[in-house]
């Protein structure tokens, strides 16, 4: 599916092909026993020559820019660092045997978009975050490292951290939403999980944090678009994820394809070298997003491609993904003066220990022993239990009128949608190794629910769009939508047909999983008016009308949340999407997901999220005022809030109790909640801890996430919830980025979701 194409002329003349190959064969790189890393480094690089050391540099991916066979005769001239979306054990090794027969036969590593599992494919991002449960996380993580690791990868692209706060993005799908402090838990997790122990370890990848930095904030949610945020706003809100990632161990950081404040990230020395480097004291490898290095020409901070390379390289971007610049241009720039010898052995000696880490100089082949699985595709290197817990864990439960829901199992069901059979879509976008045969659809997890018992009808209704355009958009690399080439009319016919023959109607709509994915913005964010007319009849049947929703962003969903008698957001859930779904349609689970990110009314009203300051002209529901920051034609507030999830039984929650209205710095208090299930099913439920500075040197947030915990109940249970408070908890970066916290009054807020709290209140002295 891509895009930047370089011409290679020259290439090979460039990086000095013939003269590599013209020195001497060495033995292997293989560190001696007892060798340090750094010792070992020193030593290697003190063997390469130039060019070999600029080849390091490179991360090519194989395909019409670099076939093959070209390729392999740039790796064995020692000439490729490291290559990406090659996925199978033969073509790796290939690969690999070809790195080594270069003079030093220093291996490669592979890496890959491994975004939300690799065979087995989990809740894409916003999914897998609306669990608010660490442990399936990590699970889903854990799960995505053996699998990759099985197929011989060393470094995934991912978790994706970039804070999402405009939905219009189509990223907003693979990173984890809106709140800093629940993406950063969820960046280390996953940080943790696919590096286990330690890179040595069996079945452990390396992280690639991206996108280094705020490529979410993307003016009007518009791809690749311009980001401009104060610095306080920076340091506060959108680069702690990226922090927590790294103070988590993660090897690899991808920088972002935006600017900031001005400078594109690729060439942003003050991004990549004061604040990651020296602040935050990160050690790991600086990758380059693909074609980042060219793209500064576009961004028009160099005029020609030499000049790029010149940027890039001494803003300290390390390897250069796909455009073949830094082959190219950094002998001649070095020769010219323009850069020092220090900037390439600084970046060959990060790579060199990435590579160290992942045990690649021990062992080259280490993730390609043994036998080469007889069907990459085997049903028997999945893992489908684990891919069903999870999915169901990150569905939210978003209306439930008149408990339409679950559904019973001995009545007649008609379900009806493009999406509700369609097994490219269930996996959503980046779905990596995943293969769309092997997904299951909630047409055959319901088929499945309901076997020997109700009736279960099934009609497509309408397609996923009638927009020529955009169906062509979708389709553009892959046949990914397949259109129904009956007329609108006689596909909702026929549904309806279905409907009024059954008790419930359970409607399977959203988007093409193609829309929402990378260079997928949206200026609409209602869905499209072919689902909306097959829901507009099917509601004129007067049956109950379920919705199941399946997409990557929030939707605008006025139209359905006054019309649905009940809806449940499934995003896009995986390889067993589809049984996830019946899992909690039937009540087999009682869903306990909360939004990631705030759900508007329309489009007009974004940015919206919760942790926004108050203005010196706040809107007040219960006293309206014309002079207030507010819209005259549309309500102030979210359609769903962040944090907000229904489930099949009710909770409550007691006020509020701190175990002292003072704290010293250095105290600890602790806030306090009673809990209690009072509906009549077992359930689970996210309580969610917020707090307010009310009075401090610049405005603070209405309320900002500081902590959760997710609680099991049985019917009539009440469980007591406590959270620590402590002084770090309280500091923010002030006007001039001092780090602190300020004395005074704190509200604190609990509830279970956002806007449904019950407060306290607390000074520190
Ligand atoms: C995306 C990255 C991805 C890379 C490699 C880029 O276009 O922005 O997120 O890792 O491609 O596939």
């Amino acid at each position: 599916m891509k895009r930047t194409r370089i011409s290679r002329i020259g290439l090979g003349l460039l990086l000095g092909l013939n003269s590599a190959c013209l020195l001497a064969a060495e033995g292997p790189a293989v560190p001696q026993p007892g060798q340090s890393k750094d010792d070992f480094i020193n030593q290697l690089m003190g063997q390469m020559t130039q060019q070999e050391k600029i080849g390091q540099l490179r991360l090519v991916s194989v395909g019409p820019d670099h076939p093959k066979p070209v390729l392999l005769d740039e790796i064995a001239a020692g000439t490729t660092g490291a290559i990406f979306n090659t996925v199978v054990r033969p073509g790796i090794r290939d690969l690999q045997d070809a790195a080594m027969k270069s003079r030093l036969k220093i291996p490669l590593f592979f890496a890959y978009d491994v975004v939300h599992g690799h065979r087995t494919v989990f809740p894409i991002g916003l999914g897998l975050a609306a669990s608010w449960d660490m442990g399936a996380v990590a699970t889903s993580a854990r799960i995505a490292a053996e699998e990759a690791s099985a197929d011989g990868l060393n470094l995934t692209y991912s978790p994706t951290v970039d804070i999402a706060r405009d939905p219009r993005w189509g990223r907003v799908s693979e990173g984890f939403g809106e709140d800093t402090y629940l993406v950063s838990r969820i960046a280390e997790t996953v940080v943790k999980s696919y590096q286990g122990k330690g890179l040595d370890q069996p079945g452990t990848i390396m992280a690639g944090v991206k996108h280094f930095a705020l490529y979410g904030a993307g003016e009007g949610g518009r791809d690749y678009n311009t980001v401009d945020m104060s610095l306080p706003r920076m340091f506060q809100d959108s680069l702690p994820p990226y922090r927590a990632a790294i103070d988590a161990g993660a090897g690899a950081v991808m920088v972002s394809l935006n600017s900031v404040n001005g400078v594109p990230s690729t060439a942003n020395k003050w991004l990549l070298q004061d604040v990651l480097r020296q602040q935050w004291g990160y050690k790991g490898v600086l990758l380059s997003d693909h074609g980042a290095v060219m793209e500064l020409i576009k961004h028009g901070v160099a005029g020609e491609p030499r000049e790029a390379a010149r940027l890039a390289i001494a803003a300290g971007v390390e390897m250069n993904m796909n455009d073949d610049l830094y082959g190219k241009e950094l002998p001649e720039l070095l020769k010219a003066g323009a850069i020092q010898q220090s900037d390439i052995d600084r970046a060959c000696r990060d790579v060199l220990a990435a590579k160290w880490d992942m045990g690649l100089f021990k062992d080259p082949y280490r993730y390609l022993q043994g036998a080469d699985p007889v069907d990459t595709d085997a049903e028997s290197r999945l893992h489908r239990a684990e891919a069903r817990d999870v999915a169901r864990k990150g569905m939210v439960l978003l209306k439930n009128q008149g408990d339409v829901l679950p559904l019973k199992r001995n009545s007649t069901i008609a379900l009806i949608g493009p999406l509700a059979d369609s097994k490219r879509d269930v996996m959503g976008s980046w779905s990596a190794a995943g293969k769309a045969f092997q997904a299951v659809t909630v047409l055959e997890g319901m088929g499945h629910a309901t076997r020997g018992k109700g009736a279960l009808l099934y009609a497509k209704g309408a397609n996923v769009t009638n927009d020529e355009e955009i169906i062509k958009y979708l389709n553009e690399y892959n046949q990914d939508v397949v259109i129904d080439k009956r007329s609108p009319q006689a596909m909702i016919d026929e549904a309806v047909a279905k409907a009024k023959m059954a008790d419930v109607v359970v409607a399977v709509v959203g988007e093409a999983q193609g829309m929402a994915h990378e260079a997928s913005s949206k200026a609409n964010l209602r869905i499209s008016a072919s689902q909306l007319d097959l829901l507009k009849a099917l509601k004129a049947t007067g049956k109950p009308l379920v919705l199941v929703l399946m997409n990557g962003r929030p939707l605008d969903l006025r139209w359905e949340s006054e019309n649905a008698d009940a809806m449940l957001e499934t995003w896009f859930s995986g390889t067993e999407g589809g049984n996830a779904i019946a899992d909690v349609l039937f009540g087999d689970y009682n869903p306990a997901g909360k939004l990631a990110m705030t759900f508007p009314r329309s489009v007009g009203q974004i940015p919206i999220y919760y942790n926004h300051l108050n203005t010196g002209r706040p809107f007040d529901h219960e006293h309206p005022n014309k002079y207030t920051s507010r819209y005259f034609d549309s309500q102030n507030g979210p359609l769903y809030p962040f944090g907000y999830g229904l489930s099949y039984t009710s909770f409550s929650v007691s006020d509020v109790k701190l175990s002292s209205a003072k704290m010293h710095k250095g105290d600890t208090l602790t806030a306090r909640v009673t809990v209690k299930n009072t509906g009549k099913r077992a359930g689970e439920t996210v309580v969610q801890l917020y707090l307010r500075d009310l009075v401090a040197s610049i405005s603070r947030p209405v309320k900002e996430l500081k902590g959760f915990r997710k609680v099991m109940l049985q019917p009539g249970e009440s469980k007591v919830v406590e959270f620590p408070i402590r002084e770090q908890d309280l500091r923010f970066y002030d006007g001039s980025l001092r780090y602190a916290s300020e004395p005074g009054d704190f509200k604190v807020m609990i509830g279970l979701d956002s806007d449904d709290v019950k407060e306290g209140q607390f000074t520190l002295l």
